[in-house]
């Protein structure tokens, strides 16, 4: 049998943050307790960010006191500086991620600053969560394209991966967040970042705007990361990425491992529920 493949679910999160329309707590939650009880090892559940900038978001604290813990589920948030790092320690946040870009363009519309500026802001986040004795993810954005400035510089990539790997990241998630990557330049992207981190500590995470995603994550498989991010019922997108569409559908990544023979202890039965459900929270289109 293929190794096991983790799918890290981020549909609470990037897929929800992006809707319209305010989703009711109760319904947040439910979602969360639906994807525990069809067994995912990590959740990602909400983002402790500015609610100025993603409304949907602002709910974080109260969706983290409402989910039901199952054992041995990592419920995991979003925390751009330390303000969201405390809020996100008092919620019982399991684990926390920085998120910074590969591209200048990104970086600006989306945290409002270049990425130094970004990764000096991460590094005191980091400090407190080492404290914290917190597990800390990294995420990097537009790992092949930006929507503002075009294809990304593999060694860009690289060069930020490697930053985020000395802030002490765990694992270093590669994001395509406009879903604009192709199998050449995901396999160039991770040709560089390669030599920073080893396949262990990444994980893939792609937008499926291109409907390339599938094909990019067995890239990323045949390179060795077993690790990836994913959308239950294909929810999301990015406010700060125009023409960012879902996350690869879960169902499908789940379908793909299946089909390679890789386990990934999810509970198929329980997941078709859980996207059910997640499609009556999508505003219609
Ligand atoms: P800013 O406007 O430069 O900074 O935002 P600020 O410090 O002036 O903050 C603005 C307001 O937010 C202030 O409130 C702060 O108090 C408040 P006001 O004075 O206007 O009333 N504030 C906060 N409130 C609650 N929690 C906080 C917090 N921080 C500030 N933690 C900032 C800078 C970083 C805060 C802002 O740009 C921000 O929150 N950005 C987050 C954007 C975001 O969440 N994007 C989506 C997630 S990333 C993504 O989706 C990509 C990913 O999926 C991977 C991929 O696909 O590539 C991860
Ligand atoms: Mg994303």
């Amino acid at each position: 049998m293929a190794d096991p493949v983790t799918l890290y679910e981020v549909g609470p999160r990037d897929g929800l943050q992006n809707e319209k329309a305010q989703i009711a707590t109760a319904d947040k939650v439910r979602l969360v307790d639906l994807l525990s009880a069809a067994c995912f090892r990590k959740i990602e559940v909400t983002s402790f960010v500015s609610p100025r900038w993603v409304p949907q978001m602002a709910d974080a604290a109260e969706v983290m006191a409402g989910i039901h813990r199952a054992n041995g589920v990592t419920y995991a948030v979003l925390t751009p500086n330390l303000r969201g790092f405390e809020s996100a320690l008092a919620a019982g946040a399991d684990e926390v991620a920085i998120f910074a870009s590969a591209s200048e363009g990104f970086s600006m519309a989306n945290l409002n600053c270049t990425i130094a500026e970004s990764l000096e802001r991460f590094a005191p986040v980091a400090a407190a969560a080492k404290d914290a004795g917190v597990p800390l993810r990294g995420y990097v954005s537009c790992v092949t394209d930006c929507p503002f400035d075009g294809p990304t510089p593999p060694a860009s990539v690289a060069r930020v991966t490697a930053a985020l790997r000395d802030l002490g990241a765990c694992e270093v998630s590669l994001g395509d967040t406009i879903g604009a990557g192709t199998p050449e330049t995901v396999g160039a992207m991770l040709n560089a970042v390669m030599q920073e981190l080893p396949p262990g500590h990444l994980a893939g995470h792609f937008h499926d705007t291109g409907g390339r995603a599938l094909e990019n994550i067995e890239v990323c498989l045949a390179a060795g990361l077993r690790t990836f991010d994913s959308a239950v019922g294909g929810l999301g997108g990015c406010p700060y990425a125009p023409g960012a569409e879902g996350n690869v559908a879960t169902e499908a990544v789940a379908d793909l491992m299946d089909r390679l023979g890789h386990p990934t202890g999810i509970d198929r039965a329980r997941l078709s529920e859980a996207a059910d459900f997640a499609r009556t929270l999508r505003s219609p289109r």
